[in-house]
């Protein structure tokens, strides 16, 4: 079975977001599990919640605290419970510029309004007094700035004649807890999908010296510039079903002890594998971004020409 995608879940108050995550999570079929429950408020009521369903969590104040340095203890706690995506659910504390970069594309917030109007605090104050007749909530990736993210989904809620501040947070609630669960796992389903995969690759493979990409018999390549190919993303290769990237191995002797050693990790690629190449999977639900990007300095190396082989990376 694929291993579900780790959450790490920050919160500041009542976490009803945090608990709709956290129960939707326990459907089989759901791809993500809650693993922390993280607070900048020590007694924040969602955190009893969470340490109620057994789920791991940490609260650190965060008055007196640099906002740079406080983030890196949060981060620190997200690394050390091996979170892969971020879920904030009211979490009252603007993030530092160094937290979002790091977590970029794998951070996102739910908001409660129709975004991108109402940004901001007292929101619901703010859509009555627009004398909207419709408002709602929004799920969007964490950028810089404030509640401006791609937005990757979204409720309608009506406001009703003679709703207050109070009335409509509830009923917006109840949509938030509908919106969330879902968005989260359509983005961790896609975040181990071809796309971001491949995404993923590229951002690692194009960081090496002279490094460029292009198709090569229908996969994506990699090659250094006046050198050899050094990578591809495989996907789906003759319909083997297989996501893979593939790399130089010395030779067919390492390949087969690779291949022996880790039968579910390695695999000897079509038309490659003679020469020498080596398959890593990519769809195992549990990658190992560190190894692959070893793996691909390592390929880059023995594809570049001297000259850009000695440079250190
Ligand atoms: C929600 O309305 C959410 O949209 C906003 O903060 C509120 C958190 O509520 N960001 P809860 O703590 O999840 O109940």
């Amino acid at each position: 079975m694929t291993p579900k995608t780790r959450v790490g879940v920050l919160i500041s108050g009542r976490g009803s977001n945090m608990a709709a995550l956290i129960y939707a999570s326990q459907a089989p079929d759901c791809p993500y599990e809650v693993v922390l429950v993280a607070s900048n408020v020590p007694d924040a009521p969602g955190l009893k919640l969470a340490a109620a369903e057994g789920i791991p969590v940490f609260a650190h104040a965060h008055q007196g605290v640099k906002r740079a340095d406080f983030d890196k203890i949060i981060d620190a706690e997200l690394v050390r419970h091996g979170v892969e995506i971020v879920a904030l659910a009211g979490y009252m504390r603007l993030l530092s510029d160094d937290f979002v970069a790091k977590w970029a594309g794998r951070c996102l917030n739910i908001h409660p309004s129709l975004l991108p109007k109402h940004k901001g605090l007292d929101v619901h104050e703010a859509v009555l007094a627009a004398g909207e007749t419709k408002t709602g909530c929004t799920v969007h990736l964490v950028t810089p700035s404030l509640d401006d993210g791609p937005i990757l989904g979204q409720v309608e809620v009506a406001v009703l004649p003679g709703d207050t501040p109070e009335t409509l947070a509830e009923r917006v609630h109840y949509a938030e807890h509908q919106l969330y669960p879902r968005v989260l796992a359509t983005l961790v389903s896609d975040a181990n999908g071809p796309e971001a995969m491949l995404d993923r690759v590229r951002s690692l493979a194009l960081a090496l010296p002279a490094a460029a990409e292009k198709l090569s018999h229908g996969s994506p390549g990699f090659y250094v510039e006046g050198g050899k190919f050094f990578a591809y993303f495989s996907y789906d290769h003759h319909h083997d079903g297989v996501m893979g990237l593939l790399v130089k191995a010395s030779g067919i002797e390492e390949q087969a002890q690779l291949i022996e050693n880790d039968p579910d990790l390695y695999y000897r690629p079509a038309y490659l594998g003679p020469s020498g190449w080596v398959g890593i999977r990519l769809d195992s639900g549990d990658v190992d971004w560190s190894h692959i990007e070893d793996w691909l300095a390592r390929s880059w190396r023995a594809s570049a020409p001297k000259r850009l082989a000695m440079l250190p990376i």
